[in-house]
């Protein structure tokens, strides 16, 4: 009989881990605490803008005309302990407020709340991002509270995926990484995953630590290399280089790649900056913080970006204050294919700006309502256009598709001083020059 699945918390992960095991046949009952994204869900409607989500879900959730029927969603936790056989975590661990570490208390409720459901044999896999030592620390308190003692097992398994590309990566995920504590938890985890392992992906077997770790220091690495290429953006710039070009020719090296290399504005979102400073707290804890104070570093190249996209709009516009200069900005998602701007570059950069007195207008393809709501103060556009419409200068903050596909000649008419800054080096600075704009980047040459 195939595994029956539950997937507590649906935010990013879970919705999207929720639907991929329906989509490889198993029966998936998904869980969360919010009444109206249970709602949302049940109705086949995706709480957040994920490519291809919407689609997935819709072809599995019960009660969907046409749908495998096979995903359910409830509130009662009793129901979930009853179901499943496997049972993911996949709630989020914020930044703790005011501090690096991470804030494990929707972990740790989801644990008391799960375990004295667990009459039988059952396997909780955690997913969600923690610091390491958790595992160990949940595996005890599971066998505290589970009636089933020691049939209720965990194991922990890392989630990689990238919003924008969550469907994808969930159901070809480029390596599985499982930590466990038993043949039987393994056994139970070859079968969750036998169709992407016959796929081609590697399934990488550990313990509870490197398990843990493996995510952390995966996410560090990525960070690491988005302020490596900005470090090398501020000496180009210094110097007069030419940061795009160094990035590609660095890149011909296989063993340093071509991906993750674009400077500009830096990284944000839910998962790497608050990743990496909870790691940094953690190894603190673990007395191990010398080894992580690299890190330290990267996270101040990061938000020193941000900054510098603010001089560089400041210096384009002659130097002085914003009062009275109208900037747009195009981008405020911390990513392009995404409507998250949690410690969205683009948006801080925004929100200085306008903090400083600038006239700033924003406009982003899918991110308005949620930049709308955590920054109520900035003017907001239905498109492009209108954002640039009077334009002293124009900021691009988030390299989406549709800011390529711009006609610069087009915008020219709009704006009143055909100045660009390009914070993502995503747009093709000759087009814009032969169209009469004054084009200008981080780690670029002036024309
Ligand atoms: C990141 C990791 O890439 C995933 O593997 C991981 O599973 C996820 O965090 C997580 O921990 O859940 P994500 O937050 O979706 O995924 O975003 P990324 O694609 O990593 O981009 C992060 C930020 O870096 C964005 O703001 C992006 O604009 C920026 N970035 C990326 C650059 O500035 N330059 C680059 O070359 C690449």
């Amino acid at each position: 009989m195939a595994l029956k699945i539950t997937v507590i918390g649906t935010g990013y992960l879970g919705a999207t881990h929720a639907a991929a095991m329906a989509e490889l046949g198993f029966e998936v009952l998904g869980l969360d605490v919010v009444p109206e994204k249970i709602e949302m869900l049940k109705r086949g409607e995706v709480p957040m803008y994920e490519p291809g989500l919407e689609e997935l879900l819709r072809k599995h959730v019960a009660g969907i005309e046409g749908s495998s029927g096979r995903l359910r969603f409830t509130m009662d936790w009793a129901e979930v302990g009853e179901f499943g056989d496997v049972h993911f975590v996949c709630v989020n661990t914020p930044q703790k407020h005011g501090e690096y570490a991470c804030d494990m208390s929707y972990v740790d409720a989801a644990f008391e709340s799960l375990a004295p459901h667990l009459h039988g044999p059952a396997l909780v896999v955690g997913k969600s991002t923690v610091p390491v030592g958790s595992a160990d620390r949940l595996a005890a308190r599971l066998a505290e509270l589970a009636p089933a003692g020691e049939d209720a097992e965990l194991a922990w398994n890392p989630e990689f995926l990238r919003e924008g590309f969550a469907v994808n990566d969930t159901l070809h995920p480029d390596r599985i990484v499982v930590g466990v504590r038993s043949e039987r938890a393994e056994k139970l985890l070859r079968e969750v995953y036998a169709t992407p392992v016959t796929a081609g992906s590697p399934f990488v077997l550990t313990d509870f630590p490197t398990a843990e770790l493996v995510k952390t220091s995966a996410n560090s690495f990525l960070a690491t290399k988005i302020s490596f290429i900005n470090a090398m953006a501020e000496v180009c710039e210094a110097a007069d280089g030419d940061v795009v070009k160094l990035a590609e020719a660095i890149g011909h090296d296989e063993r340093i790649g071509k991906k993750f290399l674009r400077a500009g504005i830096g990284f944000g979102g839910g998962c790497l900056p608050k990743d990496i400073r909870a790691f940094m707290a953690r190894a603190g804890e673990l007395g191990a913080d010398q080894a992580l104070t690299f890190l330290r570093e990267i996270d101040s190249i990061n938000m020193r970006q941000r900054g510098q996209m603010v001089e560089l709009a400041r210096e384009a516009l002659g130097g002085g204050s914003f009062l009275g200069k109208r900037v747009a900005v195009l981008g405020a998602a911390f990513k392009p294919d995404s409507d998250d701007v949690r410690d969205s570059p683009a948006l801080n950069v925004a929100g200085q700006i306008h903090l400083q007195g600038g006239q700033v207008t924003v406009y982003d393809p899918k991110g308005m309502a949620n930049a709308r709501r955590l920054f109520p103060t900035l003017a907001y556009a239905d498109s492009a256009i209108e954002a640039v419409r009077g334009a002293d200068v124009v900021l691009h903050l988030t390299e989406w598709r549709e800011f390529r596909e711009l006609d610069p000649a087009v915008l020219g008419e709009a704006v009143t001083t055909r100045l660009v800054l390009d914070g993502r080096n995503a747009l093709d600075p000759e087009v814009w020059r032969r169209a009469g704009w004054t084009y200008r980047a981080m780690g670029r040459p002036t024309a």
